[in-house]
């Protein structure tokens, strides 16, 4: 059975100076990390919110799914170490693990497998979405679409009150994902769609039906396979960052669960969010050799630039992002293994990240390469392209979103997500005839 929250015998006691009066906030604590302060009584008690923008320091949910240590650089996955998951697991095995909670028999991982299998096709009329868009759309405009779109197939079918109608949502949305996302690829080409292919696996499907061609039979390579697969293992899921909140948030209104993926995947296109591992690979190549990095070091110094290093830093991670090691490790291995050891653009990640690692500002500010710094340099070598690489996120994200959006919806307590906000505009005034404004 797993552990809840419990409210401590501990309260903390927020007294205000002027008027003497107090609110007593109890502390509620989970199983491992910070406890939270329960403030839900000090508005009604003292009349005052609490601040705290881009909530920084704010437990909005409770969750079992994911843990993060960001000074130790932890991730755990319903316990189990990020690294020990990257080594010894798959996709579809965390997929399991992150949607149902424990670690899958080989029968309920097969059973798993075939469920996802089952609903790899996308419906005819789905697919004829793509012609509507410019070939030179951005694929993630293209699948947040697409994804939205979705709702529009299964609106009447989707009780997100019954368990077995999630469960059927999970499967289908899991199982689409690479489909929807290939046809964007294939949109993008000109090139014919290629169905997907239930004799292969999660990863050499979606590489089949991106860049299998109808004319000539298409040779998957495992390497490449086995590293995609490992990329998903490590964007799978990682606690209330800002696209699964958004997904949450969306979903707490009781909206379509397709509509609430999609805002998902459009939250995911922001730079200083999935987006930045396409945005690490222009940064790479502006950059273009070891010579310049002083220059660009300097701009990301600068605050005037607005240049920021892509793929450095991370608001919970203070620490390496355990995920950026893993891939680093990777970058290697795949490389050398596809006879491209001699990357230039991942000696030139690098160094930076040597250099930028030296560095006092740097270093001050505890800004690490994350999960997006070397990812893009591996999604090269196997062939995705850069406008791509979002996309792929976005499929592997797509199971921690749904992970979360169940446990949200699951839960008796769920309330629709409604902030509050610090007003600082203008006080009441009237209205002036147009006549009398000058
Ligand atoms: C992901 O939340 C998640 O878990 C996200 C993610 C996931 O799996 O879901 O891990 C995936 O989104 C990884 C992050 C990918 N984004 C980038 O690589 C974009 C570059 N990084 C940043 O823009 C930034 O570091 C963020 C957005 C990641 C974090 O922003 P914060 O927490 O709001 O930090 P901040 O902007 O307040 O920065 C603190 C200081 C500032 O300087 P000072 O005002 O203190 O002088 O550090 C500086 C910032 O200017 N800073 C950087 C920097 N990141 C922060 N300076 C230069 N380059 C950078 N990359």
């Amino acid at each position: 059975m797993e552990a809840a929250a419990h409210m401590t015998q501990k309260t903390f006691t927020v007294t205000d100076p002027e008027s003497g009066r107090s609110s007593a906030l109890p502390v509620r604590s989970g199983t491992i990390g910070p406890a939270g302060l329960d403030i839900s009584a000090l508005h009604k008690d003292l009349g005052v919110f609490t601040y705290d923008p881009g909530y920084a320091t704010t437990a909005a949910v409770e969750s079992r799914i994911t843990y993060i240590d960001g000074d130790a650089g932890v991730l755990l996955h319903r316990g189990y170490p990020i690294e020990q998951l990257a080594e010894h697991s798959t996709f579809m095995e965390v997929a399991y693990l992150l949607l149902i909670g424990e670690l899958p028999t080989a029968k309920q991982l097969e059973e798993f497998i075939g469920n996802i299998r089952y609903h790899t096709m996308i419906n005819e009329w789905l697919l004829r979405f793509f012609n509507g868009f410019h070939a030179n759309a951005h694929p993630m405009a293209m699948v947040s679409g697409v994804v939205a779109s979705m709702a529009a197939f299964y609106h009447d079918t989707m009780d997100i009150h019954n368990p077995r109608h999630r469960e059927i949502f999970a499967h289908r949305i899991i199982a689409k994902l690479p489909t929807i996302a290939a046809a964007a690829h294939k949109h993008s080409l000109g090139q014919p769609f290629i169905y997907p292919q239930n004799s292969l696996d999660y990863a050499s499907n979606l590489l089949n039906m991106m860049f299998a061609v109808p004319c000539e039979q298409y040779r998957l390579d495992p390497v490449a396979s086995k590293a995609l697969d490992l990329l998903f293992v490590l964007h799978a899921d990682h606690e209330q960052n800002a696209s699964t909140s958004t997904v949450r948030l969306a979903g707490s209104t009781g909206a379509n669960p397709y509509a609430a993926i999609s805002a998902g995947v459009s939250a995911l296109w922001g730079p200083a969010h999935g987006g930045a591992n396409e945005a690490v690979l222009v940064m790479l190549e502006q950059i273009g050799s070891v010579d310049n990095i002083p220059k660009y070091l300097a701009m990301a110094k600068d605050k005037s630039s607005h240049f920021r290093l892509m793929g450095f830093g991370h608001r919970v991670y203070k620490n390496f992002d355990p995920r950026a090691k893993i891939i680093r490790e990777m970058c290697h291995k795949v490389l050398a293994a596809l006879g491209r050891s001699d990357n230039p653009l991942f000696e030139l990640a690098l160094r930076l990240e040597e250099i930028a690692l030296k560095d006092e500002y740097f270093l001050a500010r505890k800004l690490y390469p994350n999960v997006d710094f070397y990812s893009g340099v591996i999604y090269s070598a196997i062939g995705i392209p850069r406008s791509m690489f979002t996309v792929m996120f976005a499929i592997a994200r797509t199971v921690g979103w749904v992970a979360n959006w169940q446990e949200m919806i699951a839960d008796p307590g769920m309330r629709i997500g409604r902030p509050r906000q610090l007003y600082t505009g203008a006080t009441r005034r009237e209205y002036l005839d147009i006549r009398k404004r000058v």
